[in-house]
């Protein structure tokens, strides 16, 4: 379907060219329940970008349509990655275009040592990082590694699965929640590696409940509140707007 999106209806107007990562006036259904109820922004390469909202507000499901997993399924809008069209895609396609979802509950593989976890993400192209820099980066995987990684702490679970989406070449990381049941001092070494791959040139798309965190990292914010966008723009507007912050983030 070639249709044009109409954006008149949306909070964000500013979709004229294509961004390196484009999300076109989406909507996307769990069965008859509507969620994602025309959804547009757009993220710049390198950038990180906070999508943030209140419980139910639809974080997940849009992540989730993102990176095609089928459901929700997307019924209207476009995705374009890097000139690629993924609402065009199914997931593994998505994913060899370079779109990695680390969802919130990590899906470390069972049986299976750290390293093991990471070769089986390297089995299909395009191949990302070695193993050997995954634990540069990482150095607690590396000693580690032949620890079966569901026994893994919270933490360490988070970083394995963020090595993992890094042993595929990838574009755009989304992560669901990624601090979520993590003390502060492990949120710290994991935002510290979060700043190493936007060094990269790596985009991130963080979903996060504590939203100060995911702020003081990010570079924008897009707000969502029942499945559609109230606001778009920078981090630093949302951490100094106390009326934005009280209705859709509770903070
Ligand atoms: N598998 C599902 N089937 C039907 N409705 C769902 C499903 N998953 C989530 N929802 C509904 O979609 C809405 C948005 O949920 P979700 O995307 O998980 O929100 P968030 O991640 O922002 O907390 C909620 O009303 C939730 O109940
Ligand atoms: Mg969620």
């Amino acid at each position: 379907m070639n249709v044009k999106p109409d954006f008149s209806k949306n909070a964000n107007k500013a979709a004229t060219a294509p961004a390196f990562f484009s999300v076109w006036d989406m909507h996307a259904y769990y069965g008859e329940s509507y969620i994602v109820q025309g959804v547009s922004f757009n993220v710049h390469e390198g950038e990180i970008l906070a999508l943030l909202g209140r419980n139910g507000a639809g974080k997940t499901s849009t992540l989730r349509a993102l990176a095609r997993v089928g459901s929700p399924m997307v019924t209207h809008g476009e995705i374009w990655l890097d000139h690629q069209p993924l609402h065009t895609m199914a997931s593994h396609e998505a994913a060899t275009a370079g779109l990695a979802l680390v969802p919130e509950d990590r899906r470390i593989i069972q049986g299976l040592t750290v390293e093991e976890n990471l070769k089986l993400a390297q089995i299909a192209p395009p191949i990302g990082w070695s193993i050997e820099r995954v634990y540069d980066l990482f150095p607690r995987l590396g000693e580690r590694r032949k620890q079966e990684g569901t026994t893994l702490s919270g933490g360490e679970q988070q970083m394995l699965a963020i090595a993992r989406a890094l042993c595929r070449d990838i574009k755009v990381l989304l992560l669901d929640e990624p601090y979520e049941g993590l003390a502060p001092v492990i949120v710290d070494e994991i935002e510290k590696t979060l700043i190493t791959i936007k060094e990269l040139g790596i985009t991130t798309i963080i979903v996060e409940q504590n939203a100060v965190r995911a702020l003081e990292l990010a570079d924008r914010s897009v707000i969502l509140d029942t499945g559609g966008i109230v606001f778009d723009g920078t981090a630093a507007e949302v951490l100094q707007n106390d009326e934005l912050r009280a209705e859709y983030l509770a903070i």
